[in-house]
């Protein structure tokens, strides 16, 4: 039927796009772009339809994050999407009490301490993110040709969050089970790698090109803890998706002496943020596996003539890759010009074309 041809049609051009292309480590016509946070507060259209409706209710509302996804993908022309939601959204369905409070971030009502606890994180079923198929499935049909990155939280970073009761600048009570109970914290990062694995199975299924699994916080860990406590639960998330075929991209803050384990741990694709040159970080990482990153957020507060400085110095560091792409070392800031991030997308599209 026309609808099928359209489908297939739209699936074909989705795998020969600039970005899935980088992912693969292929010649790409332009370095392809996308920004972490793309969607949300930098946006007045999304301030707009955001207006009156809570965070987490926000992500249960298919045709809401259908509209938010979309609006940077409009806006600045970047080369993938990234599916609105949030890293707890999973925790939520599950039955977890928690919420995303504005300024704060997620808070955890009883967060998860003994062993006992761990009973409360049960698996979770397709049927548990309705709303998660249903936005995927009208996003691919708006999408066209751009692909639509599906994301979660890594165990670590949501072990972080349902530890310590919500964000913590030192970690002290997850590092305190880490360390103190090494067991416990095993089942509880075993128990959010399952949980992690199908939720991404749910996005992949529904018609996500790729995906992200965001480590942000791990960056607070030594290389030989992260290799001993976290790893093998990173891993068996990815292992999880690797049926799939579809690009696996891992990122984290502060990550610079983990590169090379985030990449064992079975990503394709190791972001990068801004404290460590595109080049080195290709010798930490080694072959076989396509960068993303890596410019420094704040750049952007500067004038454009500095802005195109710094993107330049990322693209030449980055020019030998094997596969590059551009990303900023982390999130856009809510209080960022949007009309900056058009910019930037033009620049780099026009510096690399090939
Ligand atoms: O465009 C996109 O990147 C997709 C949307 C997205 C959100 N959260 C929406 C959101 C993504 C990929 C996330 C992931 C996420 N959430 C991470 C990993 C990414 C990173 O930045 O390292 C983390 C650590 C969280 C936890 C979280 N949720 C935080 C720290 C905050 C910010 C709190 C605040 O108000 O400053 C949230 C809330 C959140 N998630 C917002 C958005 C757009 C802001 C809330 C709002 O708009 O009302």
């Amino acid at each position: 039927s026309g609808q099928q041809t359209t489908t297939a049609a739209s699936n074909d051009a989705t795998h020969d796009s600039a970005f899935l292309k980088a992912c693969r480590r292929e010649p790409v016509p332009h370095t392809p772009v996308w920004f972490m946070r793309q969607a949300g507060r930098s946006l007045p259209e999304y301030l707009k339809v955001r207006e009156g409706i809570a965070m987490l209710d926000s992500c249960m509302m298919p045709e809401l994050v259908t509209e938010i996804t979309l609006q940077p993908v409009r806006r600045h022309k970047v080369d993938a999407a990234i599916y609105f939601s949030d890293i707890v959204v999973p925790l939520k369905a599950i039955g977890i009490d928690l919420d995303i409070k504005p300024g704060v971030g997620p808070v955890i009502a009883e967060p998860i301490r003994t062993r006992a606890d761990l009973a409360r994180l049960r698996d979770l079923t397709p049927e548990d993110v309705p709303y998660v198929t249903e936005a995927i499935g009208m996003l691919t049909a708006e999408l066209g040709a751009t692909p639509l990155i599906g994301f979660a939280g890594a165990p670590f970073t949501l072990a972080s969050y349902l530890v310590e009761g919500g964000p913590s600048r030192n970690h002290e009570r997850t590092k305190a089970m880490m360390y103190g109970d090494p067991q416990l914290w095993a089942d509880l990062v075993d128990r959010l790698a399952e949980i992690t694995g199908a939720f991404l199975k749910v996005q992949i299924e529904a018609g996500a090109s790729a995906v992200q699994l965001f480590d942000s916080w791990v960056g607070a860990l030594a290389p030989a803890d992260y290799r001993r406590a976290v790893l093998p639960a990173s891993a068996k998330v990815f292992d999880a998706v690797a049926p799939y075929g579809v690009p696996r991209i891992h990122f984290g803050v502060g990550t610079g002496e983990l590169l090379g384990l985030m990449g064992e741990a079975g990503a394709d694709v190791v972001g990068v943020d801004w404290r460590v040159p595109m080049d080195e970080a290709a010798r930490r990482v080694g072959p076989g596996k396509a960068l993303q990153g890596n410019l420094d957020p704040a750049v952007l507060f500067a004038p454009t003539p500095a802005v195109e400085a710094k993107t330049r110095e990322v693209l030449d560091a980055a020019a030998g890759l094997e596969g590059h792409i551009f990303n900023l070392g982390h999130g856009v800031m809510p209080s960022m010009d949007p009309d900056a991030l058009t910019r930037l997308v033009e620049y780099v599209h026009e510096q690399t074309a090939r």
